[in-house]
């Protein structure tokens, strides 16, 4: 058995169960490719699996590698498989159910796996699969967000809000941002045509009548949003869970949702990116081996844009 260098947790707990060692090399199953990695984004996901908080959601056996986002080269695939050939650029964000990407190499299904974005380099497109699918997901698939509609995203500045803003002016919307003042004229770059600092002003005594809220953070900040929602609105939440009463109480409709990895959106996002519609803002990039690092800096809850590992 080929062994590689990975990241991987023994135990639930803080930054420093993340270890940098050997681990056996993945051999890609029926429908599957081995990917050698280039990048590997990092999402607040990563730390809260490795805290142990989401352990009776998402049972997980030990050693595990952290880490579903990646952009790196086909090396091999598994019988059932023949979409991409051996030195193909791809991007993917893999089945979190299995070991993630803080690695030198994974084993991910086909389908989940696009052609990365031609126009960009590993890092950024590393930065783009769970993030920007999740907005996609949340804001088109579920809240059928169009043109000339009023949005307001929560958390713009940051992973998911950067790709949720941005997708919003492609879409045609109109489009109000939170973040704090330091992220005010970088939310102004992204698009947004009405920033808001979160530190100043309460978002409430502003913004009336919206289409669509994007509920990023949750808790105090989801419960504020109800009444800024036009009648027939949509509250749609990744961090917390929307009370089916209030929203009955409002008259909007409401969703909590996980996203899905998904292979075809990806080859959709990749041609907006290669046609300048579309960027991943990356603040830090560190090397694989200083994972640690990066999941401290994530849970400061701060990170404009994303954070990312450079594998090779
Ligand atoms: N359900 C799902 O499928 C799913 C998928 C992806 C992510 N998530 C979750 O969604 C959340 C956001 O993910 P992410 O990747 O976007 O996180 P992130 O990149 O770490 O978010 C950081 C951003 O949050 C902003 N922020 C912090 N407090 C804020 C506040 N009170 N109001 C407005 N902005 C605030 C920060 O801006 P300032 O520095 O200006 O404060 C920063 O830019 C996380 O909890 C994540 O776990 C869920």
């Amino acid at each position: 058995m080929e062994n590689m260098k990975a990241v991987r947790m023994h135990k639930y707990g803080g930054p420093e169960v993340l270890i940098y060692e050997d681990a056996p090399r993945p051999v890609p199953g029926p429908a599957e490719v081995l990917i050698r990695i280039h990048a590997a984004g990092v999402n607040p996901v990563d730390w809260k699996i490795r805290a142990g908080y989401l352990k009776d959601i998402r049972p997980y056996t030990f050693p595990l590698i952290l880490g579903w986002d990646l952009s790196g080269v086909v090396e091999a695939w598994g019988p059932g498989a023949g979409k991409f050939k051996k030195g193909d650029e791809v991007y993917s964000r893999p089945d979190s159910s299995r070991n993630g990407a803080y690695a030198e190499y994974i084993a991910v299904k086909e389908v989940e796996v696009a052609f990365k974005p031609k126009s960009i380099d590993h890092i950024h497109a590393s930065a783009i699969p769970l993030a920007c699918l999740t907005a996609w997901q949340a804001i088109f698939d579920t809240a059928g967000l169009g043109a000339g509609q009023k949005i307001l995203i929560h958390a713009a500045a940051g992973g998911v809000g950067s790709f949720a803003v941005q997708l919003a002016k492609w879409k045609g919307a109109y489009v109000i941002g939170t973040a704090s003042g330091r992220n005010q004229s970088f939310l102004r770059e992204l698009g947004v045509d009405e920033p808001i600092d979160y530190e100043e002003t309460q978002f409430e005594d502003l913004v009336r009548d919206v289409d669509v809220v994007f509920d990023t953070i949750g808790g105090d900040t989801l419960k504020r949003s109800w009444k800024i929602l036009k009648k027939g609105g949509f509250l749609v939440s990744i961090a917390g869970t929307p009370s089916a009463e209030e929203a009955a109480k409002a008259g909007v409709r409401q969703a909590k949702i996980w996203m899905a990895p998904n292979g075809a959106e990806l080859t959709e996002i990749a041609g907006l990116v290669d046609s300048g519609k579309l960027k991943a803002v990356v603040e830090t990039v560190l090397p694989l081996s200083d994972a640690r690092q990066a999941h401290e800096l994530s849970q400061m809850g701060h990170t404009r844009g994303k954070i990312v590992l450079r594998v090779a």
